[in-house]
């Protein structure tokens, strides 16, 4: 299996298009948020800053082989400039995201970011991604921030995430069908699935998109 999910704006993303301009952040960021890990650790959920360029490259090249493969189409062996430009230009609207760390690390060293880009074409859906640092990987890091990543969506008036996923994955695409996900084509060998967001506060267990998570985390070990 090459891959489980991903997001088609990654792809983009990793050809390097060059950017019309950056976007602004908002004089009213989003307020972190706290959560707690299955060991008891606690953590910070935060919007990602510019000022995080360097700590995302540096967590990039920590990165194992195989998450880097499961985050991104083609991975290349660290964050070019034009990249990191593109994975921190947010205003918090059209591209959001989330970056975490443990509340008592003074260096804040990212374990974990989430982000989602609105579609150009449709605003009420957007490409999201998840990835975790590999040794905070199965403590429910990706869970907390997938629950903040579908919150801030909501807020924002989207109400549903898309990832591709190969149609050799039949089981998984049942599964995600079973539980309400919407399945077309997309590029050759390819599906696109459409996860409608919970609401917030609802359980984000059994639903389709945290199906995904499990089935990206369960494929990366
Ligand atoms: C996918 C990813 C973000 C999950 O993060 P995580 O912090 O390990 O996730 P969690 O600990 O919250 O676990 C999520 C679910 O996956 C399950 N899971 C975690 N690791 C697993 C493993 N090795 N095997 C099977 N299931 C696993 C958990 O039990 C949990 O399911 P549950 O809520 O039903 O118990 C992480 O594996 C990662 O960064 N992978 C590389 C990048 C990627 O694939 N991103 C997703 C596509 S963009």
């Amino acid at each position: 299996m090459d891959h489980v999910g991903k997001s088609a704006e990654d792809g983009r993303a990793l050809s390097a298009q060059p950017e019309d301009e950056r976007h602004d952040p908002p004089a009213d960021l989003p307020p972190p948020r706290r959560a707690t890990l299955r060991d008891g650790t606690a953590i910070v959920i935060r919007p990602l800053l510019v000022s995080d360029r360097e700590e995302l490259a540096r967590g990039y090249e920590e990165l194992s082989e195989t998450s880097r493969r499961r985050r991104f189409f083609s991975p290349p062996s660290r964050l070019s400039d034009s990249l990191l430009d593109y994975l921190t230009d947010l205003d918090f609207d059209q591209r959001f995201a989330w970056a975490a760390h443990l509340e008592d690390d003074p260096d804040r060293r990212g374990v974990g970011v989430a982000r989602w880009v609105r579609d150009r074409d449709d605003p009420t859906k957007a490409d999201a991604a998840v990835t975790v640092a590999d040794r905070w990987q199965g403590k429910g890091l990706g869970t907390q921030l997938l629950i903040a990543l579908v919150e801030a969506a909501v807020e924002r008036g989207i109400t549903a995430f898309v990832a591709d996923v190969l149609w050799e994955n039949t089981m998984l695409l049942d599964t995600l069908r079973d539980l309400g996900a919407h399945v077309r084509p997309s590029e050759p060998g390819v599906a696109r699935v459409e996860f409608d967001l919970p609401t917030p506060g609802s359980e984000i267990d059994g639903t389709a998109i945290h199906e995904m998570l499990v089935a990206s985390a369960a494929a990366a070990s």
